[in-house]
């Protein structure tokens, strides 16, 4: 997701690092809170004060930007919905969206869903973890080829290149007579992604639990219509 100069962080405010003034806390109170935020930073993210699932922390070196609970919730009813109208049990890959992949196997626990994903933590899944790098978009295993009539892909950078290759990857994985596609990633990737994936940007606002400085949009391959937004048809674009 972060590229460069293209991605910024919007950070609260820094303090006057200078202020004599500012008030102190006693020694015991100091250490409770940093033992506090030691315990938000490092350990695992609790998500789950809002019953949500939990997940490792951000490791923001990886442009790991975790969707906030109501972002992720709609994506997975999105994705159940989408299954339960499919014959079978159309499986579903989640390609770098792991907070996706968790809340589906939360609420959905019979929708067969695949994680792919760089991040070796997430090897904690077990099978449903298939490490993943876009840089070998297509050095997945045999099996997945063409197996997912839904794909759910979050590009971990804003570039040209990257999009290009997570789209040979959505190509592998989606089968011939093709798949429901939600591609989750800048607005400023709207060009391309009708170019490469044929998406479209839905009015639904993907929002993370940490807020990003870009506008991020969900993209789907087909119009969710009363869901979700439907498709953004407020620029007057033919759609
Ligand atoms: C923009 S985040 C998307 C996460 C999503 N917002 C969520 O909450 O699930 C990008 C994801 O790409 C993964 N990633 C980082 N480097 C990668 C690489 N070389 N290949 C594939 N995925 C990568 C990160 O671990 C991260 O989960």
């Amino acid at each position: 997701m972060a590229s460069g100069p293209e991605e910024e962080r919007v950070r609260p405010g820094v303090e006057d690092e200078d202020d004599d003034e500012r008030p102190q806390l006693s020694a015991a109170a100091a250490t409770a809170l940093r033992e506090f935020l030691e315990q938000r930073v490092d350990g695992e993210k609790g998500k789950g004060d809002e019953g949500g699932v939990e997940l490792v922390a951000e490791d923001w070196r990886l442009s790991q930007f975790w969707y906030d609970d109501r972002t992720a919730r709609a994506l997975a009813a999105e994705v159940a919905r989408l299954a339960s109208g499919l014959p079978g049990a159309p499986a579903v890959a989640c390609v770098a969206c792991p907070t996706l992949y968790a809340y589906l196997k939360k609420t959905s626990p019979d929708v067969p869903a695949q994680l792919l994903e760089y991040d070796e933590r997430f090897g904690r899944y077990g099978a449903g973890f298939t490490f993943y790098d876009y840089n070998r978009p297509e050095e997945l295993p045999p099996a997945l080829k063409h197996a997912y009539r839904i794909v759910v892909a979050d590009p971990p950078y804003l570039s040209q290149e990257c999009l290009e290759k997570v789209a040979k990857t959505v190509s592998f994985l989606a089968p011939p007579e093709g798949s429901f596609l939600l591609l989750l990633t800048g607005e400023v990737q709207t060009d391309r992604a009708l170019e490469l994936l044929d998406v479209r940007p839905c009015g639904f606002k993907p929002q993370h639990s940490n807020k990003l400085g870009n506008m991020f949009r969900l993209f789907t391959n087909y119009d969710p219509a009363d869901r979700l937004g439907g498709w953004d048809r407020s620029d007057g674009a033919s759609i």
